[in-house]
């Protein structure tokens, strides 16, 4: 059974928000959600931050990619100002401080493992050890619920992440289902199927829970595909459009 809310805000705020930013969170929140996804990849130093693309210039204003920087560095620069200038100076998060606030306002996260090239096994050991640690009070419970999911596309990620982490969830992200997800689900130990939902069917959807896998479908903007998606059996997904889809979306 998915033990998570169902609906996520997707890179922290949606598209209402600069993506991947504490204020995108505090967006998030103020739409009610209380569960997002977001990207980690690291830094020059090995250290993790919050960041969809490798290479800046998108939402940072900043030449290069993110390993010509060490972490605090790239806190510095501003990943705002492309989304409205009353976001200009909003700063790359470092993933610690940002997991550590989405954890103390019960935010729960679906960490997207986003390594930059040649960086996945490093990528999926330091986040698995990070948020182990972070969460090792609800691991201990039994809290399963709040413990975050982890996902990637990059399957050495998701193994370094076991090897490190045995005991935090993991998902596989793939664009459609490879004709061998089974195989690769469980020869990766995960315990869902992140899948676009541009490219799934209903026949496929119902394969995915009759295996006993939770799926997730990314990124789900519209009422009526998500109602869709929802009668499927789809566990849940992320959305751009929190002002459409809300928290409590059904
Ligand atoms: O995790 C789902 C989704 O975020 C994957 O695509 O490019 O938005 O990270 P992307
Ligand atoms: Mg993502």
């Amino acid at each position: 059974m998915w033990p998570y809310p169902r609906m996520l805000a997707h890179r922290g705020g949606g598209t209402l928000a600069p993506e991947n930013t504490l204020a995108g969170v505090k967006r998030g929140m103020a739409a009610g959600f209380r569960a997002i996804e977001y990207d980690v990849m690291l830094a020059r130093d090995g250290v993790p931050v919050v960041l969809h693309d490798p290479l800046l210039g998108r939402t940072v204003a900043a030449p290069g990619s993110v390993t010509d920087y060490d972490a605090l560095a790239l806190a510095t620069l501003d990943a705002g100002s492309w989304f409205g200038p009353e976001y200009a100076g909003e700063p790359v998060p470092l993933f610690a401080e940002f997991a550590q606030y989405c954890k103390a306002h019960g935010v729960w996260m679906n960490i997207e493992l986003k390594p930059a090239p040649g960086f996945d096994a490093a990528t999926g050991t330091t986040v698995a050890r990070m948020t182990s640690a972070l969460f090792a009070d609800a691991l201990a419970a039994g809290e399963r619920g709040r413990v975050p999911l982890l996902s990637s596309f990059s399957e050495a990620a998701l193994q370094a992440a076991r090897a490190a982490a045995p005991r935090l969830p993991r998902a596989l992200l793939v664009d459609a289902l490879p004709p061998d997800w089974r195989e690769r689900a469980a020869g990766l130990g995960v315990v869902a199927l992140h899948v676009d939902h541009l490219a799934l069917t209903a026949a496929q959807a119902a394969d995915v829970k009759a295996a006993g896998l939770g799926l997730f479908c990314y990124t789900v903007n519209d009422p009526a595909r998500a109602r869709e998606l929802l009668g499927w059996g789809v566990d849940a997904f992320c959305t751009d459009r929190i002002d459409l889809i809300g928290p409590d979306f059904r």
